[in-house]
C-alpha cells in the first residue's frame, strides 16, 4: 500500500462521464463529504470529463445541486464550497478522441505544476461499460497510464463484464494498459459500513466464529429487496436483469464475507485471497435450485421491451463446498419492487436435540441477522421463559443498532469511504481480477440456460409483495421458510 499523505500529496482525480448521474449523485458529494470531514488532500483537483458542451462554470453549478440534494454534508451547513469548487474543471471531448486525452494530459501538466513533488493521478470510469475499453485504451496510447513521479490508479464501476467471457476480455483489455495493482473494481456494497462490519463482527469476538460453520449454522439466508422499480434506467436493466445487476457483485460479495476463513494479517492481499477461495469452493449453481421472477407491469415501464423476460428478481439456493460449510444451504434472494426495501444476513442456528419442555410443541432455532441496512445493526433472536406459571418459552430479540450506540446522524456513504481508499491505495475493499471471473463463473451458466429456453420459467410477482411464491416452495421443499430479520429492527 502507497500512503498518500493527506496534507502534502497532489492528486489529481479524472472523472470520465462527469455530466451522468453517477457524478452528480455520488461521485462529487462523497467527494465534498471527505472534505467537510478533513480527508479529502489538500492538494487535490478534479477534472471532469464528458461530451456534454458545459464550461466548468455550469459543471460546477450542477454539481452544487448535486451536492446539496445528495451529499452528507450540505454545502449550507458546510462551509466550504468555494474551496471544493474552486478545483473543479470540465473538458469536453469525445471519448475516442485521441485530442481529447491531449487537451486531458496538457491540463494535467497544469495542475501537475510542481515537478518535484509526486503527482499522481485517478481515473475514474463512470460512463456506461460499452466505453471502457475505449477510455482505457485512449489512456494508454497517450501515455497517461504511467507517471515518472506518482502513481496512477484508475477506478473501474460495474457491471465489468455481462458474463464470464466478456469479462475475461474486459480484464485482458485493462491489462494490456494498466498492472493489476492499479486497477480498482468498485462494488461499492463494500463500502457500506455493515458490511465492513461482518468482518469484525466475526474476527474482533471470540464467541460467534466458534459457532459460525457446520456443526451449529443449519444454513444461512441472504435478503437483498427493494421497493424501488428500475426508475429511469430501463436502456440498462432490460439488458443486464437482476443476476448481473446484484448477484454477480453484491450478493455474492456479502456471501464470501459472510463464509470466508479468517485472513492471517488484515490487507488487500489475504482478504481478496480468502474471498477467492470462497468462489472456488462454491459448487454450481443447479438450474432446479434457482427461481426467476418478474414484478407485474415491469413491461409496462417506460423503455423496457413489452414481451420483455427480463427478471427483476432471482432466488438462488447455493453450497460452498469446504470444511466449514459443507452440506449448509445458503439461500440468497434479490427483487425490485419489493414489499421492502431491505438487506440482511440471517443465520439460522440448528434446532435444540431435544424438546424438554412439555407445553411446547415447537421451540425455534436462534437466528443471527446481520442487519446491512436500513436500521444497521445485529440482531440475535432466542427463547426465553414466559413469566407465569409453568415452563412456556417464547422468542425475543436482542439487539444492537449503529444509530442509537453512536452519535451519528447518517453513516459514511459507501463511495467515500472507496475513494478514500483508492486515493490511499487501499484496494482491500475492491474485486481483483480473478475474484471476478469466479464470480462470473457461478452466474453467466444461469443466465446461458436462461436465455437458451424458449419459455423460460419466468414468474409474474405483484409489486409490493416479496416475490414469487415459487421462492416460497424453494425453501418449503428444504423444510424452511424465509425469515424477516428481527422485530427490534423491523
Ligand atoms: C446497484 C444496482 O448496483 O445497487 C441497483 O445497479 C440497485 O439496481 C443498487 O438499486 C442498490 O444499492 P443500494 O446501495 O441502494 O442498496
Amino acid at each position: 500500500m502507497n500512503e498518500l499523505n493527506l496534507e502534502s500529496d497532489r492528486v489529481t482525480i479524472v472523472i470520465f462521464g462527469a455530466s451522468g448521474d453517477l457524478t452528480r449523485r455520488k461521485l462529487i458529494p462523497a467527494l465534498y463529504s471527505l472534505m467537510c470531514e478533513g480527508q479529502f488532500p489538500h492538494e487535490a483537483h478534479i477534472i471532469g470529463v464528458a461530451r456534454s458542451p458545459l464550461s466548468s462554470e455550469e459543471f460546477r453549478d450542477r454539481l452544487y445541486d448535486g451536492v446539496q440534494h445528495y451529499a452528507r454534508f450540505k454545502p449550507t451547513s458546510c462551509d466550504l464550497w468555494p474551496r471544493f469548487s474552486q478545483r473543479i474543471v470540465y473538458l469536453r471531448g469525445n471519448y475516442d478522441d485521441p485530442d481529447t486525452y491531449r487537451r486531458l494530459a496538457a491540463l494535467l501538466d497544469e495542475t501537475d505544476k510542481d515537478a518535484n513533488t509526486p503527482n499522481n493521478h485517478l481515473f475514474y470510469l463512470a460512463v456506461p461499460p460499452t466505453l471502457y475499453p475505449v477510455i482505457v485504451q485512449q489512456i494508454g496510447q497517450s501515455g497517461l497510464n504511467h507517471r515518472a513521479r506518482g502513481w496512477t490508479r484508475i477506478i473501474i464501476e460495474k457491471p465489468f463484464g455481462h458474463d464470464l467471457d466478456s469479462a475475461r476480455q474486459l480484464n485482458a483489455q485493462v491489462h494490456r494498459v494498466f498492472d493489476e495493482q492499479q486497477i480498482y473494481r468498485i462494488d461499492h456494497y463494500l463500502g457500506k459500513e455493515t458490511v465492513q462490519n461482518i468482518l469484525a463482527f466475526r474476527f474482533a469476538n471470540s464467541i460467534f466464529e466458534p459457532l459460525w460453520n457446520r456443526n451449529y449454522i443449519d444454513h444461512v439466508q441472504i435478503t437483498m429487496a427493494e421497493s424501488m422499480g428500475i426508475e429511469q434506467r430501463a436502456g440498462y436493466y432490460d439488458k443486464a436483469g437482476v443476476l448481473r445487476d446484484i448477484f454477480q457483485n453484491h450478493m455474492l460479495q456479502l456471501l464470501t464475507f459472510v463464509a470466508m476463513e479468517p485472513p492471517a494479517v488484515f490487507n488487500d492481499k489475504s482478504l481478496r485471497d480468502e474471498k477467492v477461495k470462497v468462489l472456488r469452493a462454491t459448487q454450481l449453481i443447479n438450474t432446479s435450485d434457482a427461481v426467476w421472477g418478474q414484478y407485474r407491469g415491469y413491461r409496462s415501464e417506460r423503455g423496457v421491451a413489452p414481451n420483455s423476460r427480463t427478471p427483476t428478481y432471482a432466488a438462488l439456493k447455493l453450497y460452498v463446498n469446504n470444511w466449514r460449510w459443507q452440506g449448509v444451504s445458503f439461500y440468497l434472494r434479490a427483487g425490485k419492487r419489493l414489499a421492502a426495501t431491505v438487506t440482511e444476513i440471517t443465520m439460522q442456528f440448528k434446532r435444540v436435540p431435544h424438546l424438554l419442555f412439555p407445553e411446547n410443541v415447537d421451540v425455534l432455532p436462534n437466528t443471527l441477522t446481520l442487519r446491512i441496512q436500513p436500521n444497521e445493526g445485529i440482531c440475535l433472536r432466542f427463547e426465553i421463559k414466559v413469566p407465569g406459571a409453568g415452563m412456556r418459552v417464547a422468542p425475543v430479540d436482542m439487539g444492537f443498532s449503529y444509530r442509537d450506540q453512536f452519535d451519528v446522524q447518517s453513516l459514511p456513504e459507501a463511495y467515500e469511504r472507496l475513494l478514500l481508499d483508492a486515493i490511499q491505495g487501499d484496494a482491500s475493499l475492491f474485486a481483483r481480477s480473478d475474484e471476478i471471473e469466479l464470480a462470473w463463473t457461478l452466474i453467466s451458466p444461469l443466465i446461458h440456460w436462461w436465455d437458451s429456453l424458449d419459455t423460460p420459467p419466468l414468474s409474474i410477482y405483484e409489486p409490493g409483495s416479496w416475490g414469487p411464491i415459487e421462492a416460497d416452495a424453494l425453501m418449503a421443499r428444504d423444510g424452511r421458510a424465509w425469515i424477516r430479520g428481527c422485530s427490534t429492527n423491523a
